[in-house]
């Protein structure tokens, strides 16, 4: 049994988490967020568990601790894996989450982030865990009318992505009413960068996201970037969203988790940096940092896309304490080119690859390729 002694003020810094430890299980740990919260959780000297199926996750990103291959869906491996480890909190991001997919295969998406969240939640409860801090989304509050977004907006999801992820955070509400566990769902807004110190990075098979692809398109020049739109009503027409590094992310995930072995009552908060950035500036940015220019394709806008979503991070701010440290597009730019070059001047380590994009009007909350979610 992990000692578990809670002292002191609330944490300002990962270090300053030390008063207590945890063995915590990190479903979804072999993939990109999850992956960084291992590292963020070893480092304050949590023991890390992570339970990934590896459907989308890399194996060679667990490295804060052991991996329990396994589905979450699995309720019986669930509960032998939460046993054996004598598990203490779980931190879910385990999901499907592509805007765009949940669009043509909603049944997947209801599968697994809604049945899939319902058997870790019954094994969590089974096993006697208090604790959770799931991955929720800003994709559950739709296209709202007014900015910045905050956790009183009403979560109207647009697509069965954020359907799905606002129903699990309803199912754990009804779970904290009835069972006693506390949780904190933190609404992430658009996760980018790398592991400043180069060790993980975002590598996803096929890679949809905005920052990959704008530094794949730098590396090779005839591989152009595809911008969604630049007639939006924005000051430079292009889209604008929140960037939230992913360290900074993985940081509030340990404050969460500190907040609620404080005895915090159960909550969501937006994590976002409550300022908004371009297309076009992540992309002048993006030829900065890299010193190459990038050839854009200028495309059509996507139906239904948003032109700007930007969270009030006050809350973050006023519950875990939580401030945005690396949150600038010029930081998120630098670590993840930093990763990527890494990655690509040893092959075979990562395998990602930047296939063509699904056709765009499946994904109706993207803005320039598959910025939000
Ligand atoms: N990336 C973002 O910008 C963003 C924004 C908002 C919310 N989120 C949420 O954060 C979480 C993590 O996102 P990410 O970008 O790191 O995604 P990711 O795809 O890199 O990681 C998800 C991980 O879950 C695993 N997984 C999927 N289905 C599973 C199953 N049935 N059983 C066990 N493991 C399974 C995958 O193998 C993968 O390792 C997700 O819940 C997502 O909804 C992400």
């Amino acid at each position: 049994m992990v000692v578990s002694v809670l002292l002191g003020s609330m944490p300002d810094s990962p270090s300053s988490c030390r008063c207590f430890t945890m063995r915590v299980l990190v479903t979804g740990g072999a993939g990109y967020i999850g992956s960084h919260t291992a590292k963020e959780l070893h480092q304050a000297g949590h023991e890390v568990v992570v339970l990934d199926n590896l459907y989308r996750g890399n194996e060679w990103a667990v490295r804060w601790g052991p991996l329990e291959r396994c589905d979450i869906r699995d309720r019986q491996s669930l509960r032998l894996a939460l046993a054996r480890y004598d598990i203490q909190a779980v931190m879910h991001f385990a999901a499907l989450a592509y805007v765009g997919e949940s669009m043509s295969i909603p049944s997947d998406y209801y599968d697994v982030n809604v049945g899939g969240t319902l058997q870790l939640l019954q094994a969590a409860c089974a096993a006697g865990i208090r604790h959770i801090v799931f991955s929720s989304t800003c994709a559950t509050y739709g296209s709202p009318d007014h900015l910045p977004i905050t956790e009183d907006t009403p979560q109207l999801p647009v697509n069965p992505y954020g359907e799905t992820k606002l129903t699990a955070e309803r199912m754990l509400r009804w779970f904290s009413s009835a069972y006693g566990m506390r949780y904190v769902s933190l609404r992430y807004f658009n996760a980018a960068g790398a592991d400043p110190d180069g060790e993980i990075g975002e590598s996803h098979t096929p890679e949809t996201h905005v920052i990959p692809r704008l530094l794949f398109s730098a590396r090779d020049p005839k591989a152009s970037f595809q911008v969604f739109g630049n007639d939006f009503p924005t000051p430079d027409g292009t889209a604008v969203r929140d960037y939230v590094h992913v360290t900074d992310l993985a940081r509030a995930h340990l404050l969460a988790l500190t907040y609620l072995a404080h005895g915090g009552d159960s909550t969501a908060v937006n994590l976002g940096t409550g300022s908004g950035t371009s297309v076009k500036e992540l992309l002048r940015t993006a030829e900065l940092v890299t010193g190459r220019s990038i050839l854009v394709e200028w495309c059509p806008r996507r139906a239904g896309d948003p032109a700007a979503l930007v969270a009030s991070s006050q809350k973050a701010t006023s519950v875990l304490n939580w401030t945005p440290r690396l949150s600038t597009p010029e930081t998120i730019l630098r670590t993840a080119w930093a990763w990527h070059s890494r990655e690509h001047a040893t092959p075979g380590r990562s395998s990602t690859t930047c296939a063509p994009l699904p056709e765009p009007a499946l994904a109706p909350q993207a803005a320039a390729v598959e910025v939000r979610k």
